[in-house]
C-alpha cells in the first residue's frame, strides 16, 4: 500500500514573517520556522520540529546579513537531508555575495564562486528574485543545481505606471542598465543611464551626462541593490542639481545597511519604494506570486 503524501514544507528563517505565511497559505505548505539557537560562544544550534522523511522542503531565507546566518542555513539543509526529506529547494529572494565577481585585487576571493558552491553542495535547486548578473550572466555559470530567476521587473514597471506621472527612469551605472531598461520599456517611460565611478564601499561619485531635453519630468532612480545608500542618494543630490524635482528611488533589493535611509532622506528622495524579497518599510511591490508559481513548478517537477 502507498504511503500518503504529505504537503511539502516551508521551513523558514524569518519565523512568521508576513511574506513566509502567505506564501505557505498560497501553496498549502506547511510553515515552519526553524528555531535557532546562539550558544554564548557564538556556535549556533538549528531545530526543525516537523517530520520531514519523504517530503519536500523549501527553506526560506533572507541573506541580507549572509555570513550571520550562512551556517545555521546549511546545517539546516544538511539536517533536512539526514531526516529522509525527499527534496530541499532554497527560496532566497535576495541572493548574497553577488557582487563580488571578480579578483579585484591580487588574493582575493571571488565570492561568488565560494557562496555557490556552498549552496549547490546542500540544495537542490535555487529559486531567487533579480540576483545582481554583471560580470556572470547567468546563475548556472555559478551554481551546479538548477537555478530559477524571478524577475521584479514587470511589477516595478506596473508600479510607476500606477504612482508616477510622467516618468524618467535613470539608472545611477552601466549596471543598472539591464534593470532600467527593461522598467523603461514595459513602463513606456524614457531612460537614461548614468556614470559611477566608485572608489571604496562608501566613496562613489556620479557623473550625469546632458539632460536639458527631459528637463520636467519626475525621476525615477531604478537600481537593484539599494545597500548603503551612496549610490542613490549622489545620484538624488546631482539630479537636483540640475532642477529637477524630488526623485523617487526604486529598488528591488532593500538592503538598508547603515545610514542609508537617513543619507537618501537628507540629499531629498521623494519616496523608497523597494519590493519585499527583504522585508522593510519600503516595500511597495510584492513579488510573492511569480515567486509562488517558480516553486511550484519545481514541486510539480519531482517525481
Ligand atoms: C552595484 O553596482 C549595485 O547595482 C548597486 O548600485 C550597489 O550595490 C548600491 O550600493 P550602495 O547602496 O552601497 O551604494
Amino acid at each position: 500500500m502507498s504511503e500518503e503524501r504529505l504537503n511539502p514544507v516551508l521551513l523558514t528563517f524569518d519565523g512568521r514573517a508576513p511574506f513566509a505565511e502567505a506564501l505557505a497559505q498560497q501553496m498549502d505548505m506547511e510553515l515552519v520556522p526553524v528555531e535557532l539557537h546562539r550558544f554564548p560562544d557564538g556556535e549556533s544550534l538549528v531545530r526543525m520540529c516537523t517530520r520531514l522523511a519523504g517530503r519536500d522542503c523549501v527553506v526560506f531565507c533572507t541573506l541580507k546579513n549572509p555570513d550571520s546566518i550562512i551556517f545555521p542555513l546549511l546545517s539546516a539543509a544538511f539536517t533536512a537531508r539526514e531526516l529522509g526529506a525527499r527534496s530541499i529547494g532554497l527560496l532566497a529572494p535576495y541572493l548574497a555575495y553577488m557582487r563580488q565577481d571578480k579578483r579585484f585585487h591580487t588574493g582575493e576571493a571571488v565570492s561568488a564562486r565560494p557562496f555557490a558552491h556552498l549552496v549547490s553542495t546542500h540544495f537542490d535547486y535555487l529559486v531567487t528574485v533579480d540576483p545582481h548578473l554583471h560580470r556572470y550572466h547567468r546563475l548556472d555559470a555559478l551554481y551546479r543545481v538548477p537555478c530559477t530567476v524571478v524577475s521584479a521587473v514587470p511589477l516595478m514597471a506596473e508600479w510607476i505606471r500606477r504612482n508616477v506621472e510622467k516618468p524618467l527612469l535613470v539608472g545611477p551605472d552601466e549596471e543598472s542598465m539591464q534593470w532600467v531598461g527593461a522598467v523603461a520599456e514595459m513602463a513606456g517611460a524614457p531612460f537614461v543611464v548614468l556614470r559611477k565611478i566608485r572608489r571604496g564601499d562608501v566613496d562613489v561619485d556620479i557623473e550625469v551626462p546632458e539632460l536639458e531635453a527631459v528637463q520636467g519630468l519626475t525621476p525615477v532612480l531604478v537600481d537593484d541593490i539599494l545597500s548603503t545608500g551612496h549610490t542613490l542618494s549622489k545620484t538624488v543630490v546631482a539630479l537636483l542639481e540640475r532642477g529637477f524635482g524630488a526623485p523617487v528611488c526604486l529598488a528591488v533589493h532593500a538592503v538598508f545597511a547603515g545610514e542609508a535611509e537617513r543619507l537618501l532622506a537628507e540629499a531629498g528622495a521623494q519616496r523608497l519604494v523597494t519590493a519585499n524579497t527583504i522585508e522593510h518599510a519600503s516595500n511597495a511591490v510584492d513579488i510573492a506570486a511569480p515567486i509562488a508559481h517558480a516553486l511550484r513548478n519545481y514541486l510539480k517537477s519531482i517525481v
